[in-house]
């Protein structure tokens, strides 16, 4: 089988790589793809969908899967669909889910899924009145995509209103703050859980916890994530079940019930409040690093976890997942998430080899003259798998210490969490 993998970071690394070693496929190809890519398949310089899907067409590519929001959001899927190809991931309508948090909270609210108290407006007026009527601190958010940066935490009501004001008359985020959403804050932790949905049914993954900020112990500002484990601690069999009746069920149901069945993978982002899951958002794509730890963990075949969920047939998959736990630091460049960092040589010492179980996924690189250059953003993630968190962490900046560019930063202390929790 062939297939089409869209996107360019380690999340669709680790998808390839997964792929790569699937028993049902022969040829894969990458659109774009990075720098690394090329040694799983072919990249493809084709940037418009619709010459996308002819290529598949032309090349009986058997499936395609979709890596980042962006796409999902401009309509991929609906393209792809029109001519009749199999592609992982969520319509143009369902993908509204992530593409604007105003229909979100919404959807939410429509279908009784808990989540913060919240009012949606485009009014600044509006928005300042229920900024007075919330307790400190105040969460603003812009509408639309912003590559995660549109969200403040306001700590006084003259930062939340002078947010709401910024984001609306569209000076902090152009378009995408032309509607905002002003909510309480939920005071709790964070868990992302995934779930491979086919419209109807869906395999929740094991849950997996990101670490947001720059710099150990959560200070810096905030990024795409700097490093991921899973399964973790924090969640039981009770809270599963929550999460299940309270979130998934009810969301598969609710996108059904509003035409817009939800296909693809549905990214769960939870604030655990005194036991209670309450959403804070929904992506409708894997989260990255998340995904190259899920990778990682997946036993059964990842070809067809992903046709079956495309193709309407998850009810009749037995999805299995190593009895371990995998960790993934992700090393960026020198200047992330701030501006873009001077190109750089990245050297890796064979000696890596030696640890078990280990590998790397490549994200920010380019090939050059055989080669491997960071050019920017997350280069590259370690990931580790082992019979637990401490062993598989030790592993991976274990690995870390043969890798080796100008400018390398990475966080040490992935996992601090899981492991407090076990002592
Ligand atoms: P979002 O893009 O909505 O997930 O927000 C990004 C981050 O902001 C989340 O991962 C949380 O850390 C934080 N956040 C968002 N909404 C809230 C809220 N209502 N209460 C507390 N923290 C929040
Ligand atoms: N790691 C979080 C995200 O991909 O949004």
């Amino acid at each position: 089988m062939n297939v089409l993998i869209v996107g360019n970071g380690g999340r669709e690394y680790s998808i390839g790589l997964a792929l790569k070693n699937d028993k049902f496929v022969k040829n894969i190809f990458f659109a774009p793809g990075n720098g690394a890519t090329t040694k799983l398949g072919t990249n493809l310089d084709i940037k418009d969908y619709e010459k996308l899907a002819d290529f598949c067409i032309e090349n009986s590519i058997n499936l395609t899967i979709v890596g980042p929001e962006q796409p999902l959001v401009d309509g991929i899927v609906d393209i792809f669909k029109q001519k009749n190809l199999t592609i992982y991931g969520p319509s143009k309508n369902a993908a509204r889910l992530e593409g604007s948090k105003a229909f979100m909270k919404n959807f939410l609210k429509q279908f009784n899924i808990p989540t913060a108290k919240y009012i949606e407006t485009s009014n600044y007026s509006e928005a300042e009145n229920f900024i007075d009527s919330l307790d400190l601190p105040i969460v603003v958010k812009a509408d639309g995509l912003c590559a995660g940066k549109g969200v403040i935490i306001a700590k006084t009501k003259d930062e939340a209103k002078q947010s709401a004001k910024e984001m609306l008359n569209g000076d902090m985020f152009g378009k995408s703050g032309e509607r905002v959403v002003v909510e309480e804050f939920l005071d709790g932790y964070e868990l992302s859980v995934f779930a491979i949905c086919d419209g109807e049914n869906y395999k929740i993954l094991p849950a997996a916890q990101d670490h947001k900020r720059l710099l150990d112990n959560d200070e810096g500002p905030n990024t795409g994530g700097m490093g991921a484990y899973a399964p973790t601690p924090l969640i039981n069999e009770e809270l599963y079940k929550k999460i299940e009746d309270r979130v998934v069920k009810p969301t598969l149901k609710g996108m059904k019930e509003i035409e817009s069945e939800f296909c693809g993978t549905l990214f769960i982002g939870l604030m655990i409040v005194k036991g209670e899951p309450i959403v804070l958002e929904y992506n409708v794509r894997f989260g990255d690093p998340e995904c190259e730890v899920l990778m990682a963990l997946l036993e059964s075949s990842a070809y067809e976890l992903f046709l079956k969920a495309s193709t309407k047939q998850l009810d009749t998959l037995d999805i299995k997942f190593k009895d371990k736990f995998g960790l993934a630091v992700v090393v960026a460049s020198k200047n992330y998430p701030y501006k873009n960092s001077p190109k750089a040589k990245i050297t890796i010492d064979d000696k890596i080899s030696t640890i078990s179980d280990t590998h790397i996924s490549f994200a920010g690189v380019e090939a050059e003259d055989g080669e491997l250059y960071a050019t920017g953003g997350r280069v590259l993630l370690v990931v580790s798998v082992s019979d637990d968190i401490k062993s598989a962490r030790e592993k991976s900046y274990e690995a870390l210490k043969f890798i080796n560019f100008d400018g390398a930063q990475y966080r040490k202390d992935i996992a601090y969490q899981a492991l407090k929790f076990h002592e």
